[in-house]
């Protein structure tokens, strides 16, 4: 593509319009997909819609309201009738976007070790997904957007135009993790949350519905290899 642009004069704008509109990037826990999908979407001026956090919001719902979480039905009933907003971070704490649920920001609580546990298990309800992967489509489909998650380029937007499948040994991202709880001022247990990570990975990638796996047409990148700015710089370049 750049070889293209390169030579065929055009204006910048014009130039613009051949960036892939839709950017799918999917991966298991914590293989740096949020950093990815940010940095992306600040570059090329996108949207960055990062869909885990529905999921973490409906968990956090079911959680807060005594629901329980086995009971499918209640969960389902839960998700389809309560609207969550995703929206650019309002304030520059850490957070890659603002979660609103009943009026109420719940972004830090969407982070929640309860929440965490709890998420894969709920995210594995078909009645879930059918609702919150209809809400993501209808947002990718405006196209400029980055969107973040497990199913985006196999279910959620096939026809994305740029398709990443993050990977990283689950020793490495159980440490990304790790630190990123102690820099926010939290504690953590190495090897727990190692075994969340595994285990996390294990739900998502063995669910009936929309498993965690590569899409066909997915450009795979290895983020042991590479640290952030590199994985940034190899995927801008896949852009243009
Ligand atoms: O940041 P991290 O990778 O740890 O998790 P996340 O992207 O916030 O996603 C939390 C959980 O939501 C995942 O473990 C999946 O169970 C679920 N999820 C999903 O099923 N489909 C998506 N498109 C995004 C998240």
């Amino acid at each position: 593509m750049t070889e293209s642009l390169k030579t065929s004069g055009l204006s910048v704008p014009e130039q613009m319009s051949s960036l892939p509109s839709i950017i799918a990037i999917d991966g298991p826990a914590a293989s740096g997909k949020s950093t990815l999908g940010l940095k992306l979407a600040q570059a090329l001026g996108y949207l960055f819609f990062d869909t885990g956090v529905m999921y973490r919001a409906v968990t956090w719902l079911v959680l807060s309201r005594g629901v329980d979480v086995n009971d499918e039905v209640a969960v389902t009933a839960l998700a389809e009738e309560t609207p969550i907003e995703v929206a650019p971070a309002s304030e520059s704490d850490g957070r890659t976007s603002d979660v609103v649920v009943d009026g109420r920001d719940i972004t830090w609580e969407t982070r929640l070790p309860e929440v965490e546990r709890n998420v894969s298990v709920i995210s594995a309800y078909r009645g879930v997904r059918a609702a919150l992967s209809r809400q993501q489509r209808r947002i990718g489909l405006r196209g400029r957007i980055v969107m973040v998650g497990r199913d985006i380029g196999t279910v959620v937007l096939p026809e994305a135009d740029l398709k990443i499948y993050l990977i990283a040994a689950a020793e490495e991202r159980a440490r990304r993790r790790y630190d990123e709880i102690l820099a926010r001022g939290g504690s953590a247990i190495y090897p727990e949350i190692l075994a969340k990570v595994i285990e996390r990975d294990r739900i998502d990638s063995t669910r009936d519905v929309s498993p965690l796996r590569p899409a066909e047409d997915a450009v795979m990148l290895d983020s042991d290899k590479l640290n952030a700015e590199e994985v940034f710089e190899r995927v801008l370049a896949l852009c243009r």
